[in-house]
């Protein structure tokens, strides 16, 4: 029979939480929720990272993460285990925190959610509140609040609740600890009270939505996202044409308050794990329901032309049938992170290789591991006897560097800015070529 949760676990204290998997959304979300006050278990199957996580090591590169991590481990508020059915039939808050990767027809791949459904209906045998954390296609959580029905689970045992995150890589802390909104998709009044306390979100706005509009909110940010870098990006040729720098056109957009002066920046386009997977799972989500998508379409085929538009301007100046060698600053998808997951850097490389270029790298977190690149720990040392340097990733140290001696130890003297993010005049009165897209 259904008792509300916080006479069992005391609403004013603290909640027992029990987040599934221990990846960058489930680790950040089960150490701020520790900071919240609530005691928090994170299990996950991976032995391997669980005994990293017990010893204070974490797998991901996320700043003030680990030392979080650890505070709390040792407050008894953060636990880790890999016993997940015990975990999830103990406790009465289940955060589903698992990985939904794309697959070949831009679907995601929720075997792992399912695993844990299983689990979840398995095992319950006392009132249970279930959040999905993960990005699942529209749909999904009403699909598990079926199967539950279906596999017998009396509707007064369960609320499943949508609460999608809005964290950004190298930022997520910042983010849990100042959202600009809390999303909660419910299918009953009986979660709130306990979804109100569970971020301690003081006066952050709530929005409170069905199952599928918490989904589709977590889609139409990403594709609003993704659609301003593309439309940036295709600003800043036409720019280009007209011999205008693109940034002032940003400056001028970003003043008006409806436009906004976030993700604007033109360059090589967007990557990483969640764009560009979140909107082929979108298209295929509303291909599904015989919606065109012409705009998301665009948006993806503006973004994936960036690196061809890149490396015909490199071409322009410095064919590669020559087989001159190139250093490519930056190979992660974006500043403050080690994570290469559809990084354009890598592309842009992979790209430059087949042409002919011989490529040399640096990046201030990644040393590449492949016989076809040569990767330096050195930043100035990665340029010497290059004939061009390509900023692919506009990471601090890059745009305050030494560019003196990046000229001196350069064979050539092309900077290819793909990342809109030098100070071209300074570079040219340093005799350096200075060349992007969108700059003057
Ligand atoms: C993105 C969203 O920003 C988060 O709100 C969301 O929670 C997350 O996806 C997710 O779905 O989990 P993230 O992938 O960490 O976060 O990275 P972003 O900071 O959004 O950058 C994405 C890509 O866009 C990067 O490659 C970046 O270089 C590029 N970008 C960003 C631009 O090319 N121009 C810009 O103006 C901004």
């Amino acid at each position: 029979m259904y008792k509300p949760i916080f006479y069992e676990i005391g609403l004013k204290e603290f909640m027992k939480i029990c987040v599934v998997g221990a990846g960058y959304v489930g680790l950040t979300t089960a150490a701020a929720l520790a900071v919240f006050g609530h005691e928090v278990q994170c299990v996950d199957t991976d032995q391997v990272k669980i005994d990293d996580l017990l010893q204070g090591k974490i797998p991901i590169y996320e700043p003030g993460l680990e030392n979080l991590i650890i505070e709390y481990s040792q407050k008894n508020r953060l636990y880790f285990s890999n016993k997940i059915v015990e975990s999830i039939r103990d406790y009465s808050i289940i955060l589903i925190a698992v990985g939904t990767p794309s697959q070949n027809d831009g679907s995601c791949n929720l075997s792992f959610m399912k695993q844990v459904v299983e689990m979840i209906v398995a095992t319950i045998n006392s009132y249970k509140i279930i959040i999905t954390k993960s990005t699942v296609p529209p749909g999904t959580n009403e699909w598990i609040h079926r199967t539950f029905i279906e596999m017998g689970v009396k509707d007064d045992l369960f609320d499943i609740v949508s609460n999608p995150e809005f964290l950004r890589e190298g930022r997520a802390l910042w983010d849990i600890f100042h959202p600009n909104k809390l999303v909660f998709g419910t299918k009953t009044d009986r979660p709130l009270e306990v979804l109100k306390e569970l971020y301690l979100n003081g006066s952050t706005p709530l929005i409170f939505t069905s199952l599928t509009g918490a989904e589709l909110i977590k889609y139409a940010s990403n594709f609003f996202l993704a659609t301003k870098i593309s439309f940036a990006n295709e600003m800043a040729r036409i720019c280009d044409a007209f011999q205008v720098d693109y940034a002032d056109i940003k400056k001028g957009l970003g003043t008006d308050p409806r436009i906004g002066p976030d993700f604007l920046n033109a360059g090589l386009g967007f990557g990483g794990s969640c764009l560009p997977k979140d909107l082929h799972s979108l298209k295929h989500s509303a291909l599904t329901h015989n919606i065109e998508t012409k705009l998301l379409d665009a948006v993806m085929e503006i973004n994936d032309s960036q690196i061809e538009l890149y490396l015909q301007r490199l071409n322009n100046v410095l064919p590669a049938s020559e087989g001159k060698q190139i250093t490519v600053w930056g190979v992660t998808f974006k500043p403050g992170t080690d994570d290469l997951r559809s990084s354009p850097a890598i592309t842009l490389i992979q790209q430059s290789i087949q042409r002919g270029y011989t490529v040399h790298t640096f990046d201030p977190m990644v040393k590449l591991d492949s016989c076809d690149v040569t990767s330096h720990s050195d930043q100035y040392e990665s340029v010497n006897n290059s004939d061009a340097l390509i900023i692919a990733t506009e990471w601090e140290q890059f745009i305050h560097c030494d560019w003196s001696e990046v000229q001196g130890r350069m064979k050539g003297s092309i900077v290819l800015d793909a990342r809109n993010c030098l100070d071209g005049e300074m570079l040219r009165r340093q005799g350096l070529l200075y060349l992007g897209v969108g700059i003057r």
